[in-house]
């Protein structure tokens, strides 16, 4: 075999193995290294260049096509080798983040207020947008901001209509039955005029059914001016009535200790259109507040004097109003806290 025959074979066989070992070649740093070993400048096939001064003149052309060959091939395979891996290390990439652009984006999860709570926001806009301010008082009140100042004596039968929990500590606390001691507080506080509602959880032993909870929402009102009439306190609530719901009202004769006169005020039942439900009970209207005009005896025990000043009073029942607003026929799913009822007003 002459020199040139050898190389052209050498060649050959180191094409072979080179392409061989390049197709194991699955990473950047295995190419790397399959490029040093092979097609460097001290790889391999350079490294045979030192043996073609030993190629007769003759021969040289055949093993100078047949060396320029191998190394286009070497170098083609090469640069395709390296997009090849290129696309791949791209692919792992996508695969391994894992992120699918095209789903719909998660949304960040934001708190939204209770029914009662919105219900709340709008008797407040609608009383403030007619001149009222909210005041508060204590859940833990006294027997006295309760019940005697609002001229309900101890033994009175009244009390048995509010049955209360009292807590067990000196000085006849107990968890008031009503926001009306917030009428008590403000007119303790201040002069007349006062136009206040108090909005605020109250608590009674009650047996709950679809329209009464133990512990619920009061939204009383007050306002005590000279001439305040019942007409006034007709004209405010009607109003009130019309820009929550839209809805009918009737005054029916009541007594509470506090008024005089005394009313219940009905707002025409908006979950049934007044056929009769279990939520208003079968009559068709349902009772949202109680009212009245300030007791002369309320009015003198807070200071005020009933031959110059009179007032209106009332007492809601917001719960009630969000029933009618949403179209809710039990009142003890607004208590449940079960996130499967309360989603619905996200
Ligand atoms: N406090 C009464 C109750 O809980 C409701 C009420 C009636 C409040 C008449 C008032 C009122 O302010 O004037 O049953």
């Amino acid at each position: 075999m002459t020199t040139a025959d050898s190389l052209i074979a050498t060649l050959a066989d180191l094409r072979q193995r080179a392409l061989e070992r390049l197709s194991l070649a699955t990473t950047a740093d295995l190419l790397e290294a399959w490029r040093i070993a092979f097609i460097a400048r001290k790889g391999e096939l350079p490294g045979l260049r030192e043996r073609l001064p030993s190629v007769s003149k003759e021969e040289m052309p055949r093993v100078g096509q047949a060396f320029n060959a191998t190394k286009q091939v070497l170098e083609q395979a090469y640069e395709a080798r390296k997009v090849g891996l290129g696309g791949a290390a791209l692919e792992a990439g996508i695969a391994g983040e894992a992120i699918d652009i095209s789903l719909p984006g998660r949304a960040p999860l934001t708190g939204y207020a209770h029914p009662v709570k919105e219900t709340l926001r709008e008797i407040i806009r609608i009383f403030g947008s007619m001149g009222f301010s909210v005041a508060e008082g204590p859940e833990a009140e006294t027997d006295r901001n309760n019940f005697e100042l609002l001229n309900i004596p101890a033994d009175h039968p009244s009390r048995d209509t509010m049955d209360t929990f009292y807590l067990d500590v000196p000085g006849g606390i107990l968890l008031r039955t009503h926001t009306s001691p917030v009428q008590a507080r403000v007119m303790l506080s201040q002069e007349p005029p006062v136009r206040i509602i108090a909005p605020g959880r109250c608590y009674r032993r009650d047996q709950e059914d679809a329209s009464h909870l133990s512990y619920f929402w009061q939204c009383e009102g007050l306002a005590v001016d000279r001439y305040v009439t019942f007409s006034d306190l007709k004209g405010v609530l009607a109003s009130f009535a019309s820009q929550i719901l839209g809805c009918k009202v009737r005054f029916r004769p009541h007594h509470f200790q506090f008024t005089e006169p005394s009313a219940e005020f009905d707002f025409s039942c908006l979950v049934c259109g007044g056929k009769g439900c279990r939520v208003c009970k079968y009559e068709g209207w349902l009772e949202i507040s109680g009212a009245g005009m300030v007791h002369p005896q309320v009015l003198r025990n807070v200071g005020y004097d009933p031959t110059a000043v009179s007032g209106f009073a009332f007492g809601m029942g917001p719960e009630r109003v969000t029933m009618m607003r949403y179209g809710i026929n039990d009142m003890r799913l607004l208590n449940a806290n079960d996130l499967r009822f309360l989603r619905q007003f996200a």
